[in-house]
């Protein structure tokens, strides 16, 4: 079965004592919640601040991108390697974030998984429809083609070393969370395209939703059968929402 897992995207946010507070409260905060799993994703300045406060706990930490390349004459940019040495587990790769402002295509996110992983590091995949698209009703064209990048990169079976986040664009940062049941739609029919390649790679391999999970939404989000988690933005820069939406993660096998 596979354990939910909640990972918070602190995107360019916080600074040396407010990520002390978060983290620490986010220690105490999830002692009792131990069936489900929790990441965060810091900015890469404070990655040597999670892994010396994070280490030795249940609670693993990530990047929010990273370059495809190891090295080399790329001004601002950060190596897979890099991340690895301060003890990330994961790192987002395919935000819409980084795809509409960074330009990143389809291509070059997935070659970026593939740089990941050999990196030993998890690659949170983000994939997801704009508004337009959203009403054009083309979300699933959309997804899929962002999905098959990745798969024609490194074939279905290299997606297990990775997590897939659908994070409709539309839903991010705009405290319009898709409902449950639109989320559980596009995460089955994901999962039902990658099992068409292989059952055992769709059986196990978690898909988070993003795009303005809440308190208040989460319990209802995570109890959908295909939706193994959520990737949240604005709501874990409060120490004790992030902590209600880990509760209810936790709290989904519970009921
Ligand atoms: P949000 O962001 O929770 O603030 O909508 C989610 C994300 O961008 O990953």
């Amino acid at each position: 079965m596979r354990r939910k897992l909640v990972v918070a995207n602190r995107k360019m946010n916080g600074s040396l004592s407010s990520n002390k507070a978060f983290l620490e409260g986010l220690l105490i905060g999830t002692q009792d919640f131990p069936n489900a799993d929790y990441s965060v994703c810091m900015p890469h300045p404070y990655l040597f601040q999670a892994e010396a406060i994070l280490k030795n706990s249940p609670i693993t930490w990530g990047g929010q991108n990273m370059s495809r390349y190891e090295s080399g004459a790329y001004t601002g940019s950060v190596s897979p390697g890099m991340i690895k040495e301060f003890g990330c587990e994961y790192v987002i790769i395919g935000h819409s974030e980084r795809r509409q402002r960074g330009h990143d295509t389809d291509h070059a996110i997935g070659e970026r998984f593939e740089v990941a992983i050999k990196a030993g590091l998890k690659p949170i995949f983000c994939m997801g429809e704009t508004l337009e698209e959203y009403e054009d009703g083309i979300t699933d064209v959309v997804t899929i083609r962002q999905l098959n990048a990745v798969i024609e990169e490194i074939g279905v079976k290299g997606l297990a070393g990775g997590v897939l986040a659908y994070e409709p664009v539309w839903a991010i940062g705009t405290g319009k969370a898709a409902s449950p049941e639109h989320a559980q739609n596009i995460l089955s029919f994901l999962r039902g395209h990658i099992e068409l390649l292989d059952a055992d790679i769709a059986e196990n391999i978690r898909i988070l939703y993003g795009g303005s999970v809440k308190a208040d939404n989460a319990a209802k989000l995570f109890s959908m059968p295909d939706i193994d988690g959520g990737l949240v933005g604005g709501a874990s820069l409060n120490t004790d929402e992030f902590v209600a939406i880990c509760q209810a993660a936790s709290n989904v096998y519970e009921s």
